[in-house]
């Protein structure tokens, strides 16, 4: 079992779910500093709740997060130790523009990530830099509407501007925005949407990904006239979709859920609306407020590669009986599959499944892919001993590499693996610290206690083999079932 000699192995995270400091070092309040924890959670992810400033009675875990703002070198040791290539990261837009429409970036900000990225090169470590990672600053939100308004382009391509030049020296992988299909799901949190009553939400979402597909394009054609050498990618929040039966119904509308998450990677990688978007907005009766030259930019600005997260496989069906036994999937409710397990959190487990969805995206694109998340959320256990045994992640993950490899002999082009979580974090769609994903296990509690220490799990040690092995070690253990 060979991965390519130059294979990005490493771990991925984002400065919301890690950096805490939320509003050190100049920084201002981001969309996720009023994402709290608790029963609330989902209806402010949705836009349907709206709050310009953090309350008392609730807890934000972005606040904390795991403290990685002062903990940074730390973790970076322990990534290189475990002979990371690669870091996947992001740059949280209000450290850089904390309002988020200034003229000048903020210094300390910058100073943030330049020591960050300094400390990764240290240690041979390659980052790979998200730009906006679920958070926009909140002024944007409360005087702008946030991505509803076509000045957030003009405001993000100064963020973007701002970085690639700051930064191009030391960061050659980038990618716009995380998981941008998630716009459509979660709205605030993905783009910072926040609904009126009465509105009608599918068209401010549609004018919203428009103005994210027109800045996506925008920082391509800044960052390769910055140093062509650059490597801009999108990201998309993946999976396939299986029809539940061969019923044609069903087989069409897997191939439509498919679509509902194409659709953006499809502007970003072939420069165009896709026929079947162009079909539905008009049987919709919706028209987006394009401006002149906003096509010619997504047609010449298109994505050097495919960044995409991988976590489960999706199942649909159009019999009304079957609908009725949904299981959670990321923030995608899909019908239970009968053939597969659930995680703790009611997430499919399909390790053949990022295969089959690596080569449905490298037919469709044949752009080169990066897996840049993937990982088992789950509860672990310290023992009186101290040590942690993850045997079910190395089995999960073990099981994902294989698949992996599976689809570079089919023939996909594949950079890198960036495991999601590779140090526990606060989980996106919960807030919880209880999801962990991580190699390394951080000492915090959804109740506030524990002293963020950090601790290495079994998984560590398995997963620093199956870097200096550059994956062979996979081969010859079996998997835990
Ligand atoms: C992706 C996000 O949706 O999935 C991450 O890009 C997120 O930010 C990850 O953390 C795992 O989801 P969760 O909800 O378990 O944290």
């Amino acid at each position: 079992m060979q991965f390519p000699n130059n294979f990005l192995w490493g771990g991925a995270i984002a400065a919301n779910q890690t950096e805490g400091a939320y509003v050190e070092g100049g920084k201002g309040l981001a969309s996720v500093d009023l994402i709290p924890s608790g029963p609330t959670r989902r209806a402010v992810m949705l836009g349907e709740l709206p709050s310009y400033e953090p309350l008392e009675n609730q807890t934000y875990p972005s606040h904390e997060a795991i403290d990685f703002y002062h903990r940074y070198k730390e973790d970076i040791a322990l990534f290189a130790e475990m002979g990371f290539k690669a870091l996947r990261l992001s740059i949280s837009w209000a450290r850089i523009f904390p309002k988020g429409d200034e003229l000048e970036p903020n210094e300390e900000g910058l100073q943030f990530y330049d020591d960050v990225f300094d400390e990764l090169l240290k240690h041979g470590i390659e980052p790979v830099v998200t730009m906006a990672h679920f958070d926009v600053p909140v002024h944007l939100i409360q005087s702008y509407g946030s991505w509803r308004n076509r000045k957030m382009v003009t405001f993000f391509e100064r963020y973007a501007e701002t970085i690639l030049n700051r930064y191009h020296h030391k960061v050659r992988y980038w990618m716009t925005f995380n998981e941008i299909n998630m716009l459509f799901h979660l709205p605030y949190m993905g783009a910072g949407l926040v609904f009126q009553e009465g509105e009608n939400k599918r068209y401010i979402q549609y004018q919203a990904a428009h103005h994210q597909l027109v800045a996506s394009a925008a920082a391509v054609k800044i960052g390769h006239t910055i140093n062509p050498d650059l490597q801009i990618g999108c990201m998309l929040a993946a999976a396939m979709t299986y029809p539940y039966t061969c019923n044609p119904d069903d087989v069409e509308k897997a191939m439509e859920r498919d679509r509902e998450n194409f659709f953006f990677i499809d502007v970003q990688a072939r420069g165009a609306y896709p026929g079947y978007a162009l079909r539905q907005l008009k049987e919709a009766g919706i028209e987006i407020v394009m401006e002149p030259g906003d096509r010619e930019l997504l047609r010449e600005h298109t994505v050097d590669y495919i960044g995409f997260s991988y976590y489960s496989s999706r199942c649909i069906s159009t019999d009304p009986d079957v609908l009725n036994k949904m299981t959670a999937g990321n923030v995608f409710p899909t019908v239970k599959n009968p053939y597969l397990q659930q995680s703790e959190w009611g997430w499919t487990i399909d390790p053949k499944g990022l295969r089959l969805t690596a080569n449905q995206l490298y037919d469709r694109y044949q752009l080169p892919l990066f897996i840049v998340e993937n990982g088992l959320g789950a509860f672990d256990q310290v023992e009186t001993d101290g040590q942690i045994h993850d045997d079910y992640r190395i089995s999960y993950l073990k099981d994902h590499i294989r698949e992996m490899h599976e689809a570079i002999q089919d023939g996909v082009e594949l950079i890198g693996y960036t495991s999601w979580g590779c140090i526990d974090l606060v989980s996106a769609s919960t807030g919880e610290y209880a999801k962990r994903y991580g190699y390394i296990y951080v000492d915090y509690h959804d109740d506030g206690s524990g002293t963020m220490e950090r601790r290495k799990k079994e998984s560590f040690d398995w997963y620093k083999q199956v870097i200096a092995s550059n994956g062979a070690n996979v081969k010859y253990e079996a998997s835990l079932k």
